[in-house]
C-alpha cells in the first residue's frame, strides 16, 4: 500500500496555495506560455492546475496511483492541459533541457537529494528555475489553535518527532548547480470547520486512516474535544503564508 493511499482523499483539506500565490510567483519569474513546467510530487495536482493557464505546457509526476486519479479529476474540473506522469521523480526520463519551470510542493522530503538532482540537472534548461513550495502557519494569534492540532497530530503519529518534515533547503541544492535566487511569501487567511481539520489530521501519511486503524475514532474525537473552545459559530480562522522558496 502506498505511504499515501488512505491519506489522498483527505488532501483537499490541507492548506491552500492561493490564487494570490499563483500570480506572484508568475510575476516575479515572468513565467509566459514559451516555459515548460514540471511539478514533482505533484499529489492531487493543486501546483500543476495553479500555474496551468500561466505557462505553455505542464507535466506532473508522481509515485501515488490514488493521487494521480484526484489529479486527473482536479485537471478536468479546472479545464487544464496536464500530462500526468506515473513514476518516481529520481527515475524521471525526460529529455535534457527540456523544463523551464520545475515546483516541489511539500515534497522534498521524501525525495533522495543525489538522484533526484542529477534527474533535475539534466532536465532543466539554463536559467530555469526550481520553487519548493509549501504553505505554513504564521505566527498570528489567530492561529492558537494551531499549537493544540499539532500536539494531537503528534501524539498520534507513527512519527512523533517529524525529523523528514523540516529539510534544510539550501543544503539539499548545495551539491547541485542551483542556487537560491528568491523567497516569495503571500499571506492569506480562511475559515475551517473543526470537521475539515479532523480531515486535515487524516491527510498526513504519518496519521492516515490505514495508520490509525481502530484508532481513527480517538484521533478525530481528540482534535474536536481541542478545537472546540476556539470555533466562532461553527468555524476557526486561520492565516497561512503560501512560500516558494526558488533556486535557479
Ligand atoms: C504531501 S504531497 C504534496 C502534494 C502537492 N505537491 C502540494 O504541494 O500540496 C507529497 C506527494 O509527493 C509524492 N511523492 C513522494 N515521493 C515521491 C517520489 N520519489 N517521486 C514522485 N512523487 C513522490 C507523494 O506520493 C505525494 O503525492
Amino acid at each position: 500500500m502506498g505511504r499515501f493511499e488512505t491519506a489522498a482523499d483527505f488532501y483537499r483539506y490541507r492548506e491552500p496555495y492561493p490564487p494570490e500565490f499563483f500570480e506572484t510567483v508568475a510575476a516575479k519569474l515572468g513565467l509566459t506560455r514559451e516555459r515548460r513546467m514540471l511539478d514533482v510530487g505533484c499529489g492531487p495536482g493543486n501546483l500543476a492546475i495553479g500555474f496551468a493557464s500561466m505557462i505553455g505546457s505542464v507535466t506532473a509526476v508522481d509515485i501515488e496511483p490514488d493521487m494521480l486519479r484526484l489529479a486527473r479529476a482536479a485537471a478536468v474540473e479546472a479545464g487544464a492541459h496536464i500530462a500526468f506522469v506515473e513514476a518516481k521523480v529520481e527515475d524521471l526520463s525526460l529529455p535534457a533541457d527540456s523544463i523551464d519551470f520545475v515546483t516541489i510542493g511539500r515534497a522534498l522530503h521524501w525525495l533522495s537529494p543525489p538522484e533526484t538532482l542529477a534527474v533535475l540537472e539534466r532536465i532543466v534548461a539554463p536559467g530555469g528555475w526550481i520553487a519548493v513550495c509549501r504553505p505554513s502557519a504564521t505566527e498570528a494569534p489567530v492561529n492558537a489553535w494551531n499549537e493544540k492540532f499539532k500536539a494531537i497530530r503528534r501524539a498520534w503519529s507513527s512519527d512523533p518527532d517529524e525529523t523528514r518534515y523540516r529539510p534544510d533547503v539550501d543544503k539539499w541544492f548545495g551539491p547541485s548547480r542551483f542556487r537560491k535566487v528568491d523567497e516569495i511569501s503571500v499571506v492569506h487567511r480562511q475559515k475551517v470547520t473543526i470537521e475539515d481539520l479532523v480531515r486535515r489530521g487524516l491527510s498526513f501519511s504519518i496519521t492516515s486512516p490505514s495508520v490509525l486503524g481502530e484508532r481513527k475514532p480517538e484521533f478525530e474525537a481528540a482534535i474536536e474535544e481541542a478545537l472546540t473552545p476556539f470555533a466562532k459559530d461553527g468555524a476557526i480562522e486561520e492565516e497561512l503564508a503560501a512560500k516558494a522558496t526558488v533556486f535557479q
